[in-house]
């Protein structure tokens, strides 16, 4: 099945009982049993298993080509659970820019594990395999990241990765699947903030992990369904229907996004354009070797005067993009990572990375592409 059609009909059957086409909300958290241990169906209690997650974890698993999906409460919840396989003294290598809450979630949250992260350049490959020993248990990728738009080859990751017998996740959220497929390219984990393109409507926090390989997804089921973080039936719903437009959504958030990237690399106010679909974007023979049909929506950029004062009064001004935290909804947003979503990670760490005051992050919509490009031109004035 191709993956137009997967997004549509992927893991999906008709309701058996009413024939209804889409799941229905099955807004229930318990299932009657006809004797003890004897439910009615194959349903229990929803924190196990809900027909209508079930639902969506079937989409998720088909669209991403895994084994297994399974829906959480938020993308941090399914990140946390991943993190639940593994125990102090084991080690974790992550790329060095990460969206501001998986760093907050690695550094704050697991301090006191006894879990070791290791944060490195994941395009210096020769770098990040001396780092691996018999502790390293996982490596954690971002790409393209939030917000510096930096991209790690899954492909030769993944070479590495096997080779020393280290589990390998991909945060897949920024590009969705109709656009990168990290299990294809040698990744054993995928996880998604389904809250962003999978949703595709600002109306829900989600969030997903898709394994390839059916055990390890068992067991992360298991995990899930002992901790609790699961996504309720109305969620699950809204995140499913939101599944069956991604590509029509995605195609028109990469010719925006490209739009978008040109006009602001053209403008005599903007110093630097981070877009993988550019030319001249360092990663650019990386986005066209693994993100296919497109370079997606996210565009980020600075000042030429790299004044704060520039790029906040620059957010104020805008009206057609939301100055809001989040992404990949239909709607155009905008925001300011030192002071929104990165103000978790440390002024000096931010610094080094390169998220700077005059940063700014655009979360192109599926509006027409002239009133976006009138919008900012008004606001850059
Ligand atoms: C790349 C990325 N990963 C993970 C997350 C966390 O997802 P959630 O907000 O659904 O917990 C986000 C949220 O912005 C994100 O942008």
């Amino acid at each position: 099945m191709k993956f137009n059609t997967k997004v549509i009909h992927g893991g999906q059957h008709h309701e058996k009982v009413t024939g209804a086409v889409m799941p229905p909300v099955f807004q229930t958290s318990t299932f009657a049993q006809v004797s003890p241990g004897q439910p009615v169906g194959e349903y229990e209690y929803s924190r196990a298993a809900n027909p209508t997650r079930q639902a969506l974890e079937d989409a998720l698993a088909s669209i991403e080509n895994g084994a297994r999906g399974l829906a959480f409460a938020s993308g941090l919840a399914a990140t946390d659970c991943l993190l639940r396989l593994f125990k102090a003294g084991d080690e974790i290598i992550a790329m060095d820019d990460l969206y501001g809450g998986t760093y907050r979630l690695f550094t704050r949250l697991y301090k006191d594990s006894g879990i070791r992260f290791h944060f490195v350049d994941m395009n210096d490959l020769e770098g990040f395999e001396k780092l691996i020993n018999s502790n390293t248990k996982l490596v954690w990728v971002e790409t393209p990241t939030n917000p510096l738009m930096k991209l790690a080859d899954i492909a030769e990751i993944a070479k590495i990765t096997k080779k020393h017998n280290v589990l390998f996740a991909v945060d897949n959220t920024f590009a969705t699947p109709y656009l990168q497929k990290p299990l294809d390219l040698g990744a054993d984990i995928v996880m998604h903030s389904a809250t962003k393109y999978l949703g595709g409507h600002s109306d829900v926090i989600a969030g997903a992990l898709v394994i390839k390989d059916k055990e390890l997804g068992d067991e992360l089921h298991f995990k899930q369904f002992a901790t609790g973080g699961t996504l309720g039936p109305m969620d699950s719903f809204l995140v499913l229907r939101g599944i069956k437009t991604l590509h029509l959504r995605v195609q028109r958030h990469c010719e925006n996004g490209v739009k978008v990237a040109e006009f602001l690399m053209n403008h005599p106010k903007v110093e630097r354009v981070y877009y993988p679909g550019l030319e001249n974007h360092p990663f650019h023979e990386i986005a066209k070797k693994q993100m296919i049909g497109g370079f997606g929506g996210m565009v980020t950029f600075t000042f030429k005067s790299g004044a704060k004062q520039d790029a906040i009064s620059f957010l104020e001004k805008l009206k057609v993009f939301t100055l809001a935290e989040s992404l990949g909804g239909v709607e155009s947003l905008a925001n300011h990572p030192a002071l929104m979503t990165h103000a978790s990670i440390p002024e000096d760490k931010r610094k080094e990375v390169g998220i700077t005051d005059d940063l700014v992050r655009l979360s192109v919509g599926v509006e027409d592409a002239a009133d976006l490009i009138e919008d900012l031109k008004q606001a850059l004035g």
